[in-house]
């Protein structure tokens, strides 16, 4: 499947409805573990349909959702419309010229299941460091590096295919060529861990 947008990462289409509600019961919960704090300015990175995004209005003073389909920016908006979440703004853009499109330094930057599409992960982490204060963070919630055939929800095998997902050391290690530090990595069972990095303070 292809969305036939340029610059589109590959295996990062939004799934069809139904099966993402039950892999993730408890966006909350992923957003504390890797690190999100009351009262920050937050960019949610490929924020898809904003699964994430209304649960991160609902801890940070602000949130910026930036993804590259402007038809996705819309359901999300409308997520958050219902929800009377009102400190989101909805940029539509390119994740490799981040800093332009949000505009404000960020004190996190928040990516979900679209790092493993990212075709020179380096510049990707360089944009993301562009987009943040001195010591902000940035966390990449990946699948774990399992073959697709063993990650079921609900009966049926999910996700990228087995030969775009990233190791925790793969990630860490392109993220690093970025300049950013690796600060914390999770586990967020029952596919995914959570590698969280930061700017250096200077
Ligand atoms: C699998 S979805 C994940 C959405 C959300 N992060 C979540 O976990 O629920 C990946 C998202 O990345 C977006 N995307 C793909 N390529 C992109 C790019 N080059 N720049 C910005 N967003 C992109 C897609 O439009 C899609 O909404």
């Amino acid at each position: 499947m292809s969305t036939g947008l340029p610059g589109f990462f590959e295996g990062t289409e939004m799934p069809t409805a139904g099966w993402w509600e039950a892999l993730w019961p408890d966006p909350v919960g992923v957003l504390v573990a890797v690190g999100m704090n009351p009262g920050m300015e937050v960019i949610d990175l490929c924020s898809g349909d904003g699964w994430f995004t209304l649960q991160i209005a609902k801890i940070a003073r602000h949130v910026v959702a930036v993804d590259i389909d402007r038809n996705l920016l819309e359901v999300a908006r409308h997520r958050l419309t219902e929800a009377n979440a009102v400190n989101c703004d909805f940029v539509e853009g390119h994740a490799y010229d981040l800093a332009a499109l949000a505009r404000h330094p960020a004190d996190f930057v928040f990516m979900a299941n679209a790092f493993h599409g990212v075709p020179d992960r380096p510049r990707l982490a360089r944009a993301v460091s562009a987009a943040l204060q001195p010591a902000g963070r940035f966390a990449i919630v990946n699948w774990h590096q399992r073959p697709r055939h063993e990650t079921t929800v609900l009966g049926e095998p999910r996700g990228p295919k087995t030969e775009l997902r990233l190791s925790p050391e793969q990630t860490i290690a392109s993220v690093g060529a970025g300049g950013l530090t690796l600060s914390a990595l999770v586990e967020l069972p029952p596919y995914h861990y959570g590698a969280v990095f930061q700017r250096p303070r200077a």
